[in-house]
């Protein structure tokens, strides 16, 4: 959703708000603003479209000032344009917001009897109205103007608060969005959505909890007041993030990068865990609810989008190895659902933000009926993983493509360990079998080198479908949940209409839509269902449809009826996940490119979805 970032010290904000503008791109990309305090008072520039965009709106106006605040934003009240882009200002005030006020329209009423008038169809303009109202007729500071008037507001919300009469302070306020305070080592604050503008100023930082109010003061530093208005002391952290993992490292495209980044991602999702000497699975996160996820009953794994497909090959993982029965939901539909929780349900939450609104209020709602929930996140530090009561971490390392590609497979590689250490332990799975799993998982990375060697011939076939208007994805038992990446992949950045089924639904309806215009993409690599498979093909060729098999190296079989096959190195079923995705990213990626699209900043999507 929309990046926020705030700067206030003794450098000139506007070039520091600018990179990290960039740097926060990923979360939503519409449009972008500044506000800068300085010798000419509070100074407000914003436009439709990138950072760059808005860079080159100021050409040769000079944003002077050491303190300011920037935004770039993902539409959701209003459409993306000058007028509707952050900040919004009322008076002496300006403020940058990321969520949704879910009750702005009667505010917004009051506001008007009250003589206020908008110029945006935006939410947030009712914020800056409501706390220059209260600041107005109460006489009260900003901070506590902006404490009052959240006290009216039903919604999610991050905002930062910037006042002409106080040019050396930012106010800054979280319910269910993220903020995030760098301490410079010479008294300069920072502000972010997330921490990757502020590791290039600092290591220092603040993670600030719901219903906080920061103050961001260049005389008197930071000061945070909890739920109950009162002082308290920040909590430091140092951050781990490596500045290089920011940047894309010579590659054209973040995604690109991310998809070369696996055989490294996967490995230190296994790293410390995967104990080949010892034989045995060690996940210190949750070693404190080893024994609940032993005694479970039931499983339930919450996410959405890509989490959520690595959600399903969670389901196949814990079913097969540990005997548990698992259900994966969306999130979303969870949440509202009223659903039967069980007090030693172990609810697993996956997600590569940490701070998807539907996943968290998924979390929420669970823990509030007794469940015990297991996080597997990506952003250390992050919503999710401080809501969850124990989890592992998946060290994929920053994802910044808006298409999660290491992710996914770190995801996997989390729930494959977890599965097969919950099955060790209940002696659901025989001794021999998990070693020879554990030496194949160890191999994984490897495998996964070899795969990405396919990328010309994967390049190659992506030219001839480039123009394709639909395409269908099969798999069955662990390569479901593959065909249903694959198809989200395709069409989340090239914009081709695609879908992923179990190949033998097919013939329950999409079988309708095959001809010889349309591409399928099966996965087809030796295993239990292998000879299925293999008919499923047969019924897509005889009615004329074009076949592109991901197939287990040296298949002889599909080579004879496809009419393309990308092999993959041969491993178990369970771990066919972690390979086959692969050529399907590095297709989706280079369709994407022929089309000309903006493969990192997809259309009418953003990284991290922080409204529901
Ligand atoms: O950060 P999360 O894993 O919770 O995000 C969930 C989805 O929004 C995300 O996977 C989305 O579907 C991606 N764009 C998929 O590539």
């Amino acid at each position: 959703m929309c990046g926020i970032v705030g700067y206030v010290g003794s450098k000139q904000a506007w070039p520091i708000l600018i990179s990290g503008l960039k740097r926060l791109e990923y979360r939503g990309y519409d449009s972008a603003g500044v506000a800068v305090l300085g010798p000419d008072g509070l100074k407000v520039r914003k436009c439709k479209g990138r950072v760059s965009d808005l860079q080159a709106h100021v050409n040769g106006d000079p944003m002077t000032g050491t303190a300011g605040i920037g935004h770039t934003r993902w539409a959701t009240h209003g459409e993306p344009n000058d007028v509707n882009a952050h900040p919004h200002v009322s008076g002496d005030l300006a403020l940058i917001h990321n969520g949704i006020i879910e009750n702005y329209a009667p505010l917004k009423e009051e506001l008007i009897s009250r003589g206020y008038t908008f110029s945006s169809e935006t939410d947030t303009e009712v914020l800056v109205h409501l706390i220059a109202d209260i600041q107005r007729t109460e006489g009260t500071d900003l901070a506590e103007s902006v404490r009052m008037a959240l006290q009216n507001v039903v919604g999610a919300y991050a905002i930062v608060v910037v006042d002409r009469k106080n040019p050396g302070l930012l106010v800054a306020a979280r319910k269910s969005s993220p903020l995030v305070i760098g301490i410079g080592d010479d008294g300069d604050l920072f502000l972010a959505s997330d921490a990757t503008p502020i590791v290039e100023h600092t290591r220092n930082v603040v993670y600030m909890e719901d219903g906080e109010i920061a103050i961001l003061d260049r005389e008197h530093g930071l000061r945070v007041r909890n739920t109950r208005n009162q002082e308290k002391r920040p909590s430091i952290q140092a951050l781990e993030i490596q500045l290089e993992a920011l940047e894309k490292g010579g590659y054209a495209h973040f995604m690109l990068k991310e998809i070369y980044e696996q055989p490294r991602s996967i490995r230190d999702s296994m790293r410390g865990r995967l104990n080949l000497a010892q034989g045995n699975i060690v996940l210190g996160g949750i070693k404190d609810y080893e024994q609940r996820m032993v005694n479970a009953k039931r499983i339930l794994i919450v996410g959405c989008g890509t989490s959520w497909h690595a959600g399903m090959v969670g389901e196949y993982l814990f079913e097969e190895f540990a005997r548990i029965p698992v259900e994966v939901e969306y999130a979303s539909e969870f949440r509202y659902r009223n659903p039967v929780i069980n007090e030693d349900d172990i609810v697993i939450a996956i997600s590569q933000s940490g701070e998807t609104a539907d996943t968290l209020a998924a979390i929420e709602l669970a823990k509030g009926r007794g469940a015990t929930i297991i996080g597997i996140c990506n952003v250390v530090g992050s919503s999710i993983a401080r809501q969850t009561h124990a989890g592992s971490y998946t060290h994929a390392g920053p994802e910044i493509g808006v298409a999660s590609t290491k992710a996914f497979t770190a995801q996997v590689t989390l729930l494959t360990l977890m599965a097969l250490m919950v099955g060790q332990r209940k002696g659901t799975i025989d001794g021999a079998r998990f070693q020879q799993l554990l030496q194949e998982l160890d191999a994984i990375p490897a495998k996964v080198e070899k795969v990405l060697k396919t990328e010309a011939q994967v390049k190659y076939i992506a030219d001839i479908y480039r123009d394709a208007r639909n395409a269908l994805y099969l798999g069955r038992g662990y390569s479901f949940p593959v065909a249903l990446e694959g198809a989200l992949k395709l069409k989340e950045i090239s914009y081709i209409h695609a879908e992923g089924y179990p190949a033998a639904e097919m013939k329950h309806g999409p079988i309708a839509l095959i001809d010889e215009e349309m591409p399928v993409f099966v996965i087809a690599t030796h295993g239990a269902s292998y000879e299925k498979v293999v008919s499923n093909i047969q019924e897509v060729k005889a009615r004329k449809g074009k076949v592109i098999a991901i197939v287990t190296e040296g298949d002889t079989t599909v080579k004879g009826i496809a009419d393309h096959v990308i092999e993959v190195p041969a491993t178990s079923d369970a771990l066919v996940p972690l390979l086959a995705v692969v050529p399907l990213q590095l297709l989706s990626y280079h369709v994407a490119v022929m089309r000309g699209c903006n493969v990192d900043q997809p259309r009418n999507l953003a990284k991290s979805v922080t409204v529901e």
